[in-house]
């Protein structure tokens, strides 16, 4: 795994997922470590962020690293008309390894091509976001005590959502039982689909969020509707509150069942799940700092 970008979760074979969560796992109990000495990393933000930006900055800082980068591209070059890849290649003159967020499906794998350092994708338009997919596995790691076998129930926009796409993918070694729940506008798309019926993965569609698909899940997996990857705002205005999770809908809920979120979230879960034991969104979120120290230093080839 030396010098490698990460832009799809399908970079990682099985193994090297297990070895990830390894990583992940000890950094988690020292997160403070001097590896990323003498390193500078760039984050370029041309999708607004506040997990994925901030945990990867943190982590940086955490390892004793620099950071440079932007957080708006508005202030970048881009406003000029510099296109990507000159932007890329410029970047790469400055810093060991590049942190991606850009509007375009397929930006990053792009950026990874025309680069001479590692390129980590930190979600490409509707696509991929391979980070977030780890910290959700381990996530699920962390609650369940494994990753085979799961359960998992992925709720809202499953059109647009890259997370439950790379997690789905992720999963899919793994032996899940998906349960989509979307309405039509917003199924996953066919193309997930048909990998799962040719690699022999259940799954079940509903329109419906009932408390049947939640009382046999483990994981109950939320999602906002993107309100940003809709062309016509009034198709956004048809389903931006099709579904909301509310306390009393967990009450018979398996013991061992978590909510997780990748956040943000807007209407899809009411504030009373918070103080509910099951609602896990925000260690989840805390799982990305350890996430993005394990797969920048598998990324540079610097062993923790
Ligand atoms: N989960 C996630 O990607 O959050 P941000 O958009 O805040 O980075």
């Amino acid at each position: 795994m030396k010098n490698r970008s990460l832009v799809s979760i399908t970079d990682y074979s099985k193994e090297e997922i297990r070895h990830v969560l390894k990583k992940i796992e000890q950094f988690e109990k020292n997160p403070n470590q001097r590896l990323l000495e003498g390193k500078v990393v760039a984050t370029l933000f041309f999708e607004p962020s506040t997990r994925t930006r901030l945990s990867f900055e943190t982590a940086v800082n955490r390892l004793g690293g620099r950071v440079i980068g932007f957080s708006d591209a508005s202030t970048s070059s881009s406003v000029k008309g510099e296109t990507l890849k000159d932007t890329i290649i410029m970047v790469s003159n400055y810093a060991d390894l590049i942190v991606m967020r850009h509007y375009l499906d397929g930006a990053a794998r792009y950026a990874s091509e025309v680069c001479s350092v590692p390129i980590i994708n930190a979600g490409d338009g509707s696509n991929q976001h391979p980070s977030q997919t780890m910290l959700d596995l381990y996530s699920i790691f962390k609650t369940q005590g494994r990753i085979n076998d799961i359960e998992i129930a992925m709720v809202g926009d499953l059109k647009y959502g890259r997370t439950v796409h790379s997690l789905l993918m992720a999963l899919s070694h793994f032996n899940p039982v998906f349960h989509f729940i979307a309405p039509e506008e917003l199924d996953m798309p066919a193309s997930y689909k048909t990998f799962c019926q040719k690699s022999g993965i259940r799954f079940h569609e509903h329109r419906d969020f009932s408390e049947d698909v939640i009382n046999q899940s483990d994981i109950l997996y939320m999602t906002r509707v993107q309100k940003e990857r809709f062309s016509d705002l009034m198709d956004y205005e048809r389903v931006k509150n099709v579904y909301t999770l509310r306390n009393k809908m967990l009450e018979n809920s398996k013991p061992n069942l978590r909510v997780l979120h990748p956040l943000p979230r807007v209407t899809e879960i009411a504030y009373d799940v918070d103080s509910n034991p099951k609602a896990y969104y925000f260690q989840q979120a805390k799982n990305g700092l350890y996430t993005r120290q394990a797969i920048m230093c598998l990324a540079l080839g610097i062993e923790n």
